[in-house]
């Protein structure tokens, strides 16, 4: 997918492997959870090149060079020429706490998902100075030390917004690419950050800024427009503290070709069996509070109060893989959720059957292939989400006809519209979902399956990932002909 000439340096502050104590001490590999790190790890494993990121593993450095690098996926059965280098960051405990659970996950990830009553801005300024600003200081120190002519750098995502401006401070002809994997908001939401404007300066450095969907790039200009950046609408390009970038929308895909390819053999049917039960729901989220967990229960528990002739012949399976576990909104939902399913399981369960199957840990894509297979529905429910890959994955992995219930707040939605569309604040209207999906004629099912499938199959993970890159070089090749032709204003100190 690189071209001869440089190499992919891809920096993400979720590392795509941590490597934690195993039996006797020995450290193993394991992959980690989340939308970002699905994306790119395919890319890089075809590609090459070196992964920058925090090493949150407890035994990551042990494995490491004296340079934090280390090649992955580090599991036996890989070859070393199908590896790439992941070169791990460490941070001192109280700069990452700021900004890590501080500034990009007690700030910008409720601002951004619109619940800015969750922001903790009151401590805006702490977080930035001691936690955001220093840490992408240090990634983009990274980026300098191991770029060289013709590499292409690719940032990702809310934590490292400086980033961009950064790198472009020391290699002014560097090819600078950001995509941004959650929503943008609207300005009235992204307006309350106190740092707003340097948010937008550090970003206008990249050539390209990616995001999922119209809408966000849309926001995103907007609020650019607000702090004072000159734009081009039309052209989607946007000027500001004497750096010009383009936005544009570009919904993230899956590896179809994996998981609709992978062979499970059979477990699948092992999971039916161990349910015991005629139809199998399942719910697969990291736990946040932008996924809707608490409303998605009580929706299904609706469904079973309000059909009793069901009871026992449907399971809800809820896969959560703990996350963020630090930051006490985290917390505060884990236990929710738990009374939640105790108390209706404790009310509804009898001797064969237990309604909600709720798990606190996360399976490596594999398993999580086999699950998709068990399922008969897949309830993809979030308040607010970015994209959200679990809904393609679910597809992907089904060659059989299923039913997808969505949340219409997902951006997959704006793709998968042959789901059933859901407002996942609605009890009833989930609840009735599921009942319709239960009961859909065989024809309807293949009817909408086949549509998604084939938009899942054909807007994949390297159709993604190949138009990002190929607007990148352009947009890098416009920049190092022409300084644009916005009007001329003066180059403001820039974050230094
Ligand atoms: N995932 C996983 N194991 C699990 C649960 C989830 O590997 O037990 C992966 C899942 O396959 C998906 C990603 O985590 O690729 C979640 O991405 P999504 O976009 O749905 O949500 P995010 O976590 O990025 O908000
Ligand atoms: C979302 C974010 C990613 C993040 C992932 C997991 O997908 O967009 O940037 O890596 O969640 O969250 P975590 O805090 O564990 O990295």
């Amino acid at each position: 997918m690189k071209s001869a000439e440089g190499k992919f340096i891809v920096v993400s502050n979720a590392e795509p492997y941590k490597h934690e104590e195993g039996k006797d001490d020995e450290p193993v590999c394991k992959e980690v959870e989340g939308g970002l790190t699905t994306a790119m790890n395919p890319q890089m494993r075809d590609s090459g090149g070196v992964w920058i990121a925090y090493g949150r593993g407890e035994k990551d450095f042990s494995v490491t060079d004296p340079d934090g690098k280390v090649k992955v996926p580090d599991y036996p059965e890989i070859p070393e020429e199908d590896k790439y280098t992941l070169k791990r960051l460490n941070f001192p405990d109280s700069q990452y706490r700021n900004f890590y659970r501080g500034y990009a996950n007690r700030i910008l990830w409720p601002i951004f998902h619109s619940f800015p009553t969750k922001a903790d801005l009151r401590k805006e300024y702490t977080y930035w100075n001691e936690g955001y600003l220093p840490s992408n200081k240090k990634y983009a120190k990274a980026i300098i030390h191991a770029y060289q002519p013709g590499d292409t750098v690719w940032v990702h995502d809310y934590h490292l917004a400086l980033v961009p401006k950064l790198v472009r401070n020391e290699l002014p002809e560097a090819e600078i690419g950001l995509f941004w994997h959650i929503p943008w908001p609207p300005w009235e939401s992204f307006g309350k950050l106190p740092h707003r404007e340097e948010i937008l300066k550090g970003l206008a450095a990249a050539d390209l800024i990616g995001l999922h969907l119209e809408n966000y790039a849309d926001n995103l200009l907007e609020c650019a427009e607000r702090v004072g950046a000159d734009l081009d609408r039309g052209a989607k390009r946007f000027q500001l503290d004497g750096e010009d970038t383009q936005v544009g929308a570009y919904p993230l895909g899956v590896d179809y070709r994996f998981f609709d390819g992978t062979d499970t053999e059979g477990k699948e049917a092992d999971i039916r069996a161990k349910y015991n039960c005629d139809n199998l729901i399942l719910g697969v989220d990291r736990q946040d509070y932008t996924k809707g967990i608490p409303e998605r229960i009580r929706a299904f528990e609706k469904f079973i109060e309000d059909n009793p002739g069901l009871r026992e012949e449907v399971t809800l399976i809820q896969r959560t893989p703990p996350s963020r576990t630090g930051i006490e909104e985290y917390q505060v939902e884990k236990s929710k959720i738990n009374d939640q399913v105790s108390e209706f399981n404790g009310k509804f369960g009898t001797h064969d059957w237990t309604p909600i199957q709720l798990f606190w840990k996360g399976v490596p894509q594999r398993e999580l292939i086999a699950e998709y297979r068990a399922a008969d529905i897949g309830l993809v429910t979030p308040g607010l989400d970015g994209m959200n890959l679990v809904a393609k994955e679910f597809v992907a992995a089904n060659e059989e006809p299923k039913v997808l219930i969505l949340s219409e707040f997902a951006g997959s939605s704006r793709q998968l519209e042959e789901a059933l569309l859901v407002n996942p604040y609605d009890p009833d209207q989930v609840a009735e979902a599921i009942k319709e999906g239960l009961r859909m004629p065989r024809e309807e099912k293949e009817r909408r399956w086949r549509r998604l499938r084939k938009k899942v199959r054909t807007e994949d993970l390297p159709s993604w990932a190949e138009s990002f890159l190929k607007d990148l070089e352009n947009a890098r090749q416009l920049h190092s002909m022409t300084r644009f032709s916005f009007p001329e204003s003066e180059p403001e100190r820039g974050l230094s």
